[in-house]
């Protein structure tokens, strides 16, 4: 298969490009598309062949259910119920952006791989130009896990999704780099208090400022039966091991030269107050003091050591809080829990 990327820049007369993709989601085939978060790979959630193809393109495991996209928050109520009022308010809050809210099913609708039969369905409003107006023009809703291959960063420009499934789907519709950079929030609305799966774009403190509080269940990937079943896979790799390290040049200089003299490579992804020429590499991730450019710069950061020699990847942290609790969740699962400390040998 051919697959052509298709540029959708804002103030270009583009109607005819957006019709092809459309077409093409209409008879059944996989589209890649931006969001706010990162690209997502879209097929028509209603639909069960199409939806097949989603999984067979990343290679993706079919016990991990997809997020919907909707166009709207009247959508709701098409696809879910017994919606809870704390939800109303969370949409009203947040919607369109980067929060996926999981409700229970209404049976029938949504084709079953989609929900992997669990009996809940995540639904989600993105806050893109171009996916909104995929979603209208499209007039049904788009179910779209991120659009690279399982086990790859999540792509933020549509580069990255060409280098993952070029050949494997028919159009990428190229509208920049995404804006904030990691996936969704993913909450629970189901439990009671709800319950955050996935940290993402929309933080634990902005929720419970609309809401009050909310339990999370981030950690519970460790356990036997995940509730958000994508988070026990092991996520966000690129080629070469990466060791979490913090945010301290001394450590990092320690580090370097532990690894150069051990004949490694070293490529550091880190702030740009902490740069250093002692490694061969060194992708800066903006200021130290603003993990939402962390999140923004990570993902492509990761791909960028993937082009390098480099035979480790050191990971410079972040503090745990606000954007920083998605960045660090990310990086943990890219790391695989490894971390350098003056103890590590
Ligand atoms: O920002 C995002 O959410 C991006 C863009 C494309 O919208 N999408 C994305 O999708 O990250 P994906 O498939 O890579 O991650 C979806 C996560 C997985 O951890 C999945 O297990 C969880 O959401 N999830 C989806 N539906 C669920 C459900 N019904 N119950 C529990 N978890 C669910
Ligand atoms: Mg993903």
């Amino acid at each position: 298969m051919n697959t052509q990327t298709v540029k959708v820049d804002n103030g270009v007369d583009n109607d005819d490009s957006y019709q092809q993709v459309v077409d093409c989601l209409q008879n059944g085939g996989v589209v890649a598309f931006p969001t706010e978060t990162v690209y997502g790979l879209g097929a028509l959630a209603t639909n069960l062949d199409a939806t097949k193809r989603i999984f067979e393109a990343k290679g993706r495991p079919s016990d991990n259910p997809l997020i919907v996209h909707i166009g709207t928050k009247e959508e709701v109520s098409t696809y879910a119920e017994e919606i809870p009022e704390t939800a109303i308010r969370l949409m009203d809050a947040f919607w369109p952006g980067p929060i996926t809210l999981i409700f229970k099913e209404k049976p029938g609708v949504i084709a079953s791989n989609v929900t992997a039969g669990i009996g809940t369905v995540g639904l989600r409003m993105p806050n893109h130009p171009v996916a909104l107006k995929l979603l209208k023009l499209l007039g049904g809703p788009l179910a779209a896990p991120s659009a690279n291959r399982s086990g790859k960063p999540s792509p933020t420009k549509a580069i990255h999704v060409a280098l993952d499934l070029d050949g494997k789907i028919p159009f990428i519709l190229d509208g920049g780099a995404t804006g904030v950079g990691v996936e969704s929030t993913v909450i629970d609305m189901t439990a009671t208090p709800p319950a955050v799966l996935r940290p993402g774009g929309i933080t634990v403190e902005m929720i419970e400022a609309v809401i009050g509080p909310v339990r999370s269940e981030v950690n519970a990937e460790e356990s036997e039966t995940p509730r958000a079943p994508g988070m026990k896979y092991m996520h966000y790799s690129p080629d070469a091991p990466v060791w979490l390290i913090e945010p301290d040049s001394n450590q990092i200089e320690r580090a370097v030269d532990k690894l150069m003299n051990a004949g490694k490579k070293v490529a550091i992804i880190g702030p740009d107050e902490l740069r250093t020429d002692k490694s061969q590499w060194y992708f800066s991730t903006g200021t130290i003091t603003d993990p939402s450019q962390l999140a923004a710069t990570l993902y492509n950061a990761l791909r960028l050591c993937d082009e390098t020699e480099a035979d480790v990847i050191l990971a410079v942290e972040t503090q745990s809080e606000g954007m920083g609790v998605a960045v660090m969740n990310r990086l943990k699962k890219a790391a695989d829990g490894k971390r350098f400390s003056s103890e590590t040998e």
